[in-house]
Formats: structure tokens, C-alpha cells, sequence
């Protein structure tokens, strides 16, 4: 039986004024660290190892995985950082207040740019300057695979490359994952281990910093999945996701 370990960055400053943030990089809140040494501390008390951590290439995702390793006294550990594990992008709502946006459009608009599969936010002009295609970090990829905007299908179809190519050898060999992520990004990868159909995505919500650990088979099928800690404070985070999108 393998372990896997996943967690949703802590509260970033654009979660806590409610923007859409996708490949915006911006950094924790002071809440956002709290929740993620929590997590550290959730994941030691209960005898957590591992051999490699993963995360993203943002700075929400990056620092959160660090508190929770500093918490853990494991920042000595690999960490392997990967654009493939960012947040879905959110094209030219990137910025915009969810909120607002349900006022001008509609809670219903709002719930298909954030949980519909298929349905991707508005694009975002490549010379708009809260695009990402001049930022160094993605000098190797080639324009195209920075995107202007991407729907969660778009995101699954890079997240699973990686979890192909990377993730599940990883995990196959014998080494424990840690993967600090960001909440699409995470719903993808639920997505695929759990099966959940095109439809059914669209209720599922990850609640910030909070370890969501996978049992998994030598097939790498899950056997159970569960949220470190208070599971019913689990599901209000989630629910409490879910809400950012509609009217105040
Ligand atoms: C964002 O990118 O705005 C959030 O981190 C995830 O947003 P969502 O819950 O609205 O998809």
C-alpha cells in the first residue's frame, strides 16, 4: 500500500481579498502560514515520512510546502518544483473579485467559469501585462504552452502528463510523496484517481491547507481518502470554497 499526500496552499493574500488568481503569483497570508504549519504539525503528530516533495512553481504553493516541512524538521528533503502543477489559469477574470463578478454575471456564470470541465473563463490578450509569457520562469516552454486562459480539461491534460511521466513511477518505486498544490490543479488529480465523471467535478471543492492523504493500491487505485484532522472542519472549508463565487 502506498501513501500519497496532497495539499492546497494555505490562504494566499488574493484568496483572502477573493480575486481570481490562476498563474498570478502571489504570496501567503499570515493565516495562509498558520494553516500550513498546521499542516506540518498534523502530518509529524501522526508519524508522516516521505521521501520527495513536489510542488508548483508559485510562490503560494512553494512557501506553503516549506512551512509545512519546517514544521515536519524535513526542509532537508528534495523538493522538486514543476509548472505543471500550477493553478488552472484563469484568463482575463485573473485579478477580477469572484464576488463582483456573480453580481455583474451571475452566481450560475460564475459556477461554470470555476467548476464547469469544459467550459474555459474568457481569454486573455497575449500582450496583456497579467499574462505569464514573458515571465522567466517558463522561458523553456514554448509560447503556446503558456496558456491565456484553460478550463480544468485543459488542466487535467498537463497535470496528467506529469503524474504519468513523474508522480505515479515515483510513488511505484517505493518513495512517499508530499505534493503542495493549488485547488484546480488538485482537482484534477482527484479527478483522475477517484474517476469522478466530467459532471460530478463541478461539486468538488479543496478546502486550503489541509492534508488530503490517498491510500493507494500497487496499481496505484485508491483504497480510501481522507482529510488530516477535523473532518467536519474539512468539509466547511470546502463549502466555504465553493461560496467565494457567489453574490455577497
Ligand atoms: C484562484 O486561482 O482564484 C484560486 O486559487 C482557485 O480558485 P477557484 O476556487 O475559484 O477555482
Amino acid at each position: 500500500m502506498h501513501k500519497l499526500v496532497l495539499i492546497r496552499h494555505g490562504e494566499s493574500t488574493w484568496n483572502l481579498e477573493n480575486r481570481f488568481t490562476g498563474w498570478t503569483d502571489v504570496p501567503l497570508t499570515d493565516t495562509g502560514v498558520a494553516q500550513a504549519r498546521e499542516a506540518g504539525r498534523l502530518l509529524k503528530a501522526a508519524g508522516y515520512e516521505f521521501d520527495v516533495a513536489y510542488t508548483s512553481v508559485l510562490k503560494r504553493a512553494i512557501w506553503t510546502l516549506w512551512h509545512c516541512l519546517d514544521t515536519m524538521e524535513r526542509t532537508w528533503l528534495p523538493v522538486v518544483k514543476d509548472w505543471r502543477l500550477n493553478e488552472r489559469h484563469y484568463g482575463a477574470l485573473q485579478g477580477l473579485n469572484k464576488a463582483d463578478m456573480a453580481k455583474q454575471y451571475g452566481d450560475q456564470q460564475v459556477l461554470i467559469w470555476r467548476r464547469s470541465y469544459d467550459t474555459p473563463p474568457p481569454v486573455l490578450d497575449a500582450a496583456d501585462p497579467r499574462g505569464q509569457r514573458q515571465d522567466p520562469r517558463y522561458a523553456k516552454l514554448a509560447p503556446e504552452q503558456v496558456p491565456l486562459t484553460e478550463c480544468l480539461k485543459d488542466t487535467v491534460a498537463r497535470v496528467l502528463p506529469f503524474w504519468n511521466e513523474e508522480l505515479a513511477p515515483a510513488i511505484k518505486s517505493g518513495q512517499r510523496l508530499v505534493i503542495a498544490a493549488h485547488g484546480n490543479s488538485i482537482r484534477a488529480l482527484v479527478k483522475y484517481l477517484d474517476g469522478i465523471s466530467d459532471a460530478d467535478i463541478v461539486g468538488l471543492n479543496i478546502p486550503n491547507g489541509i492534508p488530503l492523504v490517498y491510500e493507494l493500491d500497487d496499481e496505484l487505485k485508491p483504497i480510501r481518502s481522507y482529510y488530516l484532522g477535523d473532518p467536519e472542519a474539512a468539509a466547511k472549508a470546502a463549502a466555504a470554497v465553493a461560496n467565494q463565487g457567489k453574490k455577497a
